[in-house]
């Protein structure tokens, strides 16, 4: 049996589900297509289950991708303010956590419960779980409209459609879900893709190099963070995790996104104090070890674990000699170390890369090929940790609805 839709969207998450609602309110018969069981799952277990589903602050300089300039025009149609306004006309409690990243109150489900019901008022069907076969167009469509048609194969049957959105999402977090489904079509209809990568994603180093930190797994604490040459240095202030294997926390996820492998990151481990001045101080003051004046200075395990480094390092402050102190210093403030990869789509919170912008229209999402739309993480636009990925699926996904 054959079904007729004016919209079908694939992929019930943030974007997807957004987009079918924003739709069906506009008068469209749409159809959502999720080959899992339960909707938004990422939804779900984002911001530690409570959502951190938009940043006060978002704006284009908080994304990257090929054209970081390419999700000026969905930002500024749909911002923060205006998912604020619905959250907040559904009644959900929120709060501002850290530099604008705001959260619900109770549980990312208030969230998911919100974008169910405004697809409900847009009369939305969702087929749940279904699996797509195959996608087939052709330029004449049946009913001789000239709009040309998506036939699109599933195992509850075929549906035809003028405008097929690819909402998929990324390939992070393949267990929940995730697949290369909106990469393999935009191929198949001859669009560009840009390599995709793991970000917001955990570092990780060769396991001799990190046996002397792997002492730290656990510990937290507040740096300068930085990678990349002069003129393309990125740097946040933000906490760092040490773990086992490596280095995760807001720091090491935000640096991750643009971080190039085989390249040095760069750490201040105490970026709010003056250390050459300060052990200067004790030195001329106390007869205390290095470390218990260190431990003043930096957490007590970090400075336990890095006077290990040198025994120039490990005697009273008031006998170490000028020159070991200002390189004790340095090597806190200055900290370079080479990843040896990442902890990959395994727990990388999003994918970098994806559909080309090039072959995207920045007001439509729609593609080169007519009535293909793409929005959300699929496409090559990847936002900074702190909400700005939900806002980008919530903006995209406004904009494509707009121009069905
Ligand atoms: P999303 O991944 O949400 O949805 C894609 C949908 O497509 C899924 O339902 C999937 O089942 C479906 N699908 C995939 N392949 C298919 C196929 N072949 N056939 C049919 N359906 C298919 N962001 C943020 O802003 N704030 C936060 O707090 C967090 N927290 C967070 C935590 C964790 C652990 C992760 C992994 C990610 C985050 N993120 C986040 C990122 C955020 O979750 C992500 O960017 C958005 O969910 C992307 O929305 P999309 O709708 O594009 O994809």
């Amino acid at each position: 049996m054959s079904h007729r839709f004016d919209v079908v969207i694939v992929g019930a998450g943030a974007a997807g589900l957004f987009c079918a609602g924003v739709a069906g309110q506009l008068g469209l018969k749409v159809l959502v297509i999720d080959h899992g069981e339960k909707v938004a799952e990422k939804v779900r277990i984002s911001g530690g289950g409570r959502a951190n589903f938009t940043n006060r602050e978002a704006a284009p300089a908080n994304f990257l991708g090929d054209n970081p300039n390419f999700c000026r025009s969905a930002l500024s149609r749909y911002g923060p303010k205006d998912f604020v306004a619905l959250v907040q006309r559904h009644g959900i409690p929120f709060h501002e956590k850290h530099k604008g990243q705001l959260f619900c109150d109770r549980s990312a489900e208030d969230l998911i419960a919100m974008l169910l019901a405004e697809c409900a008022a847009g009369g939305v069907e969702r087929w749940q779980p279904c699996a797509i076969k195959g996608v087939s167009f052709s330029a004449a469509s049946a009913d001789g409209s000239g709009t040309g048609s998506y036939e699109i194969e599933s195992d509850r049957g075929t549906v035809s459609t003028p405008r097929l959105v690819v909402a998929t999402g990324g390939l992070s977090i393949p267990k929940i879900g995730a697949t290369d489904f909106g990469y393999r079509l935009a191929r198949q209809f001859g669009l560009r893709l840009v390599p995709t990568r793991p970000a917001l994603v955990p570092l990780t180093f060769d396991g001799a190099h990190w046996a002397p930190y792997a002492q730290l797994a656990g510990l937290a604490l507040p740096v300068w963070i930085e990678t990349g040459a002069k003129k393309a240095r990125m740097g946040f202030a933000e906490d760092l995790l040490f773990t086992h294997r490596g280095l995760s926390g807001p720091a090491v996820l935000q640096i991750s996104s643009y971080w190039a492998e085989g390249t040095p990151i760069r750490l201040n481990l105490a970026p709010d104090t003056d250390l050459p001045q300060a052990l200067a101080r004790a030195k001329a003051t106390s007869r205390k070890l290095i470390a218990n004046e260190l431990a003043q200075l930096v957490p007590a395990r970090l400075a336990d674990a890095w006077v290990q480094q040198d025994t120039g390092w490990q005697r009273p402050v008031a006998e170490a000699s000028d020159k070991a102190l200002n390189l004790l210093a340095e090597r806190l403030a200055r900290w370079e170390i080479t990843p040896m990869g990442t902890e990959g789509y395994r727990k990388a919170e999003v994918t970098a890369g994806g559909v080309d912008t090039r072959d995207l229209s920045s007001q439509t999402m729609e593609s080169k090929q007519p009535g293909l739309y793409f929005i959300g993480e699929v496409v090559d636009v990847t936002g900074w940790l702190g909400g700005y990925n939900f806002q980008w699926a919530w903006a995209s996904a406004f904009a494509c609805a707009q121009a069905m």
